[in-house]
């Protein structure tokens, strides 16, 4: 099976062509809590126990994890990142076997992060979710760039665009020229929605837009801004980018989407 994951700071989203539409759930992981009395059956409570560690994930980490935390790293190559991204396969992918595109920030898209995160996913896992053990096989890993991602989805055949992806722990600023991703206009503020004690979206948007312009990003540039957190702060982009528009009426998943694009190219699906 093939499918693409985004697993956010914020939120972990997961996509293939089975699918209507992708599905998203809260990326709160919280280890080793004590068994639960009452058995809800909300739509994101999971219960999981994984390489020899137990705990809650979703919506039941939201609720009841003492130890709640959602990390909002530079990179996804970590624990929690992997966690996610299985919980999403053992109860959204199909079969036993996978073919998986995953998104990273553009900053940490190198050899040597992608080489981490491909050896993190290659292979066989073993997981039981809400009591249901599977043993999810990982046969192939690629990694994409987030914000670069979701050009995919309005990107022309020919011309320049521009795409800023509002996440929960970082800002991704993406470049794409004739439909190809360009790594030099392209960069990552290491700080999102939830990076700041009380976000004040006008300063936020103001503090986006002039990272854009000292990376010599033009005013009248094609900018289409996604992410969790665009709906907020694109009306204060607009004030630097008066061309500035939502790229799509469903920011969040708009990465997952153009990640799916990807791993269809790449895996032949
Ligand atoms: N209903 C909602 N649920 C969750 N987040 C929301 C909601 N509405 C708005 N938000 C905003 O969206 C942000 C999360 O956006 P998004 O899902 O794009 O981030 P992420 O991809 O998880 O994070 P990152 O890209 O930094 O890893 C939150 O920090 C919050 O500011
Ligand atoms: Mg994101």
């Amino acid at each position: 099976m093939i499918s693409a994951i985004d697993p956010g700071g914020r939120n972990t989203k997961y996509f293939d062509s089975r699918l209507p539409k992708p599905v998203m759930f809260p990326s709160a992981i919280g280890i080793n809590d004590l068994d639960r009395n009452l058995k809800s059956s909300g739509e994101f409570d999971f219960e999981w126990e994984y390489e020899g560690l137990t705990g809650f994930a979703g919506s039941l980490a939201l609720r009841e994890s003492e130890y709640v935390e959602s990390r909002k790293d530079e990179s996804k190559a970590h624990f929690d990142a992997k966690l996610r991204s299985l919980i999403a396969l053992h109860q959204y992918g199909s079969g036993n076997e996978h073919q998986i595109l995953v998104g990273q920030p553009i900053d940490t898209h190198t050899e040597t992060e992608k080489q981490a995160i491909k050896k993190m996913y290659i292979g066989s896992h073993d997981l039981t979710v809400n009591g249901k053990r599977k043993v999810i096989v990982i046969k192939n890993c690629e990694v994409g760039p987030e914000g670069a991602a979701s050009g995919l989805l309005v990107a022309p055949a020919v011309g320049t665009i521009r795409i800023i992806d509002i996440g929960s722990g970082s800002v991704n600023f993406a470049t794409i020229t004739d439909r190809q991703f360009i790594n030099k206009s392209s960069f990552t503020l290491p700080e999102g929605m939830e990076s700041k004690s009380k976000l004040d979206p006008r300063s936020f948007g103001r503090q986006i837009a002039a990272r854009a312009i000292a990376r010599k990003w033009d005013k009248n540039d094609t900018v289409y801004v996604t992410g969790g957190g665009a709906n907020e702060v694109l009306p204060f982009i607009q004030q630097l980018f008066p061309m500035a528009v939502l790229l799509d009426p469903d920011p969040f998943t708009t990465n997952v989407r153009g990640l799916l694009m990807i791993a269809r190219r790449v895996y032949g699906g």
